[in-house]
């Protein structure tokens, strides 16, 4: 299956596959597509740690590794050294109390005090490192969600032979990261689970292809070869998932999340800022429905919101209350029924897309 994508990473398949677990990565590079690492949750040691296992276990074949620098964000005008400080100082005591409540009514034990990554990579000064590790490895994409990669980066990548992707949910967005020399677009619609914006993936891909002339890789909702080629058919050159490897053998997803994901149905998902400040598709639960209730303070903005919750979460997710867990995950959980592996998905993607595209040229005859 060959497009400009293909061409242009030296991959057999245009079938992405983002997911923070270096196993699912590895596995979907060797099977010819390209797994691409999310580096948000590492520090640029462990990202260090989690590339040298890809790089042995890859069989010499491309990956890549996504970045979140975000355009804007609370304190980006702030120092490196007093960003955490002064971050926590803009936390409202309302907001932390709220959180508590919602912990003690659901009788989660208390913290352990042990403590846990706030920040995380979604600052220009906590993006940066990773962004310097990723390039000391053989990586063939560099690829950043929320917002364009600021230029500087984009012509880091270029000089280290490491194309660029950037996800998209508007053209406009699109327009704008291929202005600061992005290659690939990933336009990726509302169904998306993570980071999303409004326009479902059949009304945006259309528009992303016709607004830029890089290749565009169709986001959001794609779990099996018909929706595969219907991002195709769109116009888009490949595919970019990221639920569906929740669920495969090789992923590292705790066993209560798992199941979770294999019951639920499509309308189990919802576009909430309880996670990260940012409008971002979760599993919708207790959790997601709190923040939307009359007690709600409302959310703060990133990085506040994952600096308020991050140790209720971890908290949360090591407790009883599975009711309260919630994760990132799309529209197509509804349809994530069984546990395969990575490289059977992939033969499912290729498989399905070569069927629906035979049925459709057999329409013609
Ligand atoms: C659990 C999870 C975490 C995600 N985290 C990120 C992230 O850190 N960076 C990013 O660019 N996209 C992230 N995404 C979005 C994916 O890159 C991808 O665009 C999206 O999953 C595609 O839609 P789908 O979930 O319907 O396949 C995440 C998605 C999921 C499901």
């Amino acid at each position: 299956m060959r497009t400009r994508v293909t061409d242009m990473l030296g991959i057999e398949l245009p079938i992405f596959a983002f997911s923070h677990c270096r196993d699912v990565v590895a596995a979907v590079s060797r099977a010819g597509g390209m797994g691409v690492l999310g580096a948000l949750y590492f520090t640029p040691e462990e990202l260090e740690m989690e590339l040298k296992w890809i790089d042995d276990h890859v069989d010499g074949k491309p990956y890549g590794v996504d970045v979140v620098m975000p355009a804007s964000y609370a304190g980006a005008d702030f120092a490196p050294e007093e960003l955490v400080g002064r971050l926590q100082g803009m936390i409202p005591e309302g907001h932390r109390a709220f959180v508590d409540d919602l912990l003690a009514a659901h009788n989660v034990p208390e913290s352990s005090g042990e403590a846990g990554k706030v920040l995380l990579g979604w600052t220009d000064a906590t993006a940066r490192p990773q962004v310097e590790v990723a390039l000391r490895h053989p990586i063939a994409l560099l690829a950043n969600a929320l917002g364009p990669p600021p230029a500087d980066v984009v012509e880091l990548a270029h000089q280290h032979g490491v194309k660029v992707a950037a996800l998209a949910s508007t053209p406009r967005h699109a327009v704008k990261q291929v202005e600061v020399g992005v290659d690939i677009v990933v336009a990726q619609g509302t169904e998306a689970g993570g980071h999303t914006g409004e326009i479902t993936t059949m009304v945006l891909i259309p528009q992303v292809v016709d607004a830029v002339d890089v290749p565009v890789l169709a986001a959001g909702g794609i779990g099996d070869g018909r929706q595969m080629a219907a991002g195709m058919a769109l116009g888009a050159e490949g595919v970019w998932t990221g639920s569906i490897w929740l669920t495969v053998e090789e992923a590292d997803t705790p066993a209560m999340a798992r199941q979770r994901i294999l019951a639920a149905t499509s309308r189990d998902t919802v576009r909430s800022r309880s996670w990260t400040g940012k409008p971002a598709r979760l599993l919708k639960n207790e959790w997601t429905d709190a923040w939307e209730s009359e007690d709600s303070p409302g959310t703060l903005p990133m990085p506040l919101q994952f600096m308020l919750v991050s140790d209720a979460l971890r908290r949360i997710g090591r407790s009883d209350a599975s009711e309260l867990a919630t994760f990132p995950a799309g529209q197509i959980i509804g349809t994530m029924n069984q546990v395969k592996s990575a490289k059977d998905v992939v033969f499912d993607l290729v498989s399905g897309y070569i069927e629906a595209v035979e049925r459709l040229g057999g329409l013609e005859k």
